[in-house]
């Protein structure tokens, strides 16, 4: 049954924990939707993940929508959220709309995410309003890399805990249905979660979320570098790439591969 914003908060009121993964290509999509995940995000972590950039701010909206589009393709039961990349919905309500409902007409999404502090808060609330269901995202917001100073946990002091609670909570007020918590401490997670009707779906946020989200690739370690405390590998498909690629050279320098298996 394909999901929709209604079993996803049915899940949360029966005590379900919901998973959702990234995803950025076709194959990636249909391996994840046929694991049973809940929902798959196009994060724009594609610009680390699939992209080759340092960080999140060169992803543009043409870049979210082939890649976004590619997820469909490959797992059209799925319920598909694609993130809105920086400055694409920050200008005005006017402008998070426009490119909100191409995400949906362009590449088939059911839902958008966008980094929510409060300034986004009126795009927020006119997205939902115009149909298209939202993803709030509050804590560690990767597009403000530049003015943060880099990435950090966020709510650890009792004002800044005070403020991402009230900002769930107008999100949730807006109309968003699920909020993303990113590299929160776990027990003002916990406290966020038990606080809002609408699920919380944590990174770095501990267990008391309603459910969880990870970057695939940090999943499958395709990254040979450190992986965040937040992350678990759950394979080593970067090592195991690597090797049958040094097999197939080392085939072909000696002449095994191919055989007359192969051949027509
Ligand atoms: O872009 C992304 O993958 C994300 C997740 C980390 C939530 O925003």
């Amino acid at each position: 049954m394909k999901n929709t914003v209604r079993t996803i908060r049915k899940m949360k009121q029966e005590g379900e924990k919901i998973a959702v993964v990234t995803a950025y290509d076709a194959p990636g999509a249909r391996l994840a939707a046929a694991a049973g995940v809940d929902m798959i995000l196009v994060g724009d972590s594609l610009g680390q993940g699939a992209l080759g950039y340092a960080d999140t701010l060169p992803v543009t909206m043409a870049d979210m929508l082939h890649h976004a589009a590619a997820v469909r393709r490959g797992a059209p039961e799925a319920f598909v959220i694609g993130d809105m990349p920086f400055l694409s919905y920050n200008l005005s309500p006017e402008q998070a709309i426009a490119n909100a409902g191409r995400f949906v007409q362009e590449a088939g999404c059911d839902a958008v995410k966008l980094e929510s502090d409060m300034t986004v808060l009126p795009a927020v609330k006119r997205v939902v309003e115009c149909g298209i269901p939202v993803m709030a995202h509050i804590g560690l917001l990767p597009q403000s890399l530049k003015t943060a100073g880099g990435y950090r946990v966020a709510g650890r002091t009792e004002d800044e805990a005070k403020a991402l609670l009230a900002t769930a909570r107008a999100m949730q007020d807006a109309g968003a249905f699920c909020v993303v918590l990113e590299c929160v401490p776990a027990k003002l997670s916990g406290e966020i979660t038990r606080a809002l009707a609408i699920p919380t779906i944590g990174i770095g946020a501990g267990p008391e979320c309603d459910g969880q989200v990870l970057v695939c690739s940090d999943l499958l370690g395709l990254f040979a570098g450190k992986q965040p405390k937040h992350a678990k590998r759950y394979a080593e498909i970067g090592q195991m790439m690597h090797q049958a690629f040094a097999d197939y050279v080392d085939e072909v320098k000696s002449g095994t591969f191919p055989t007359a298996e192969n051949s027509f």
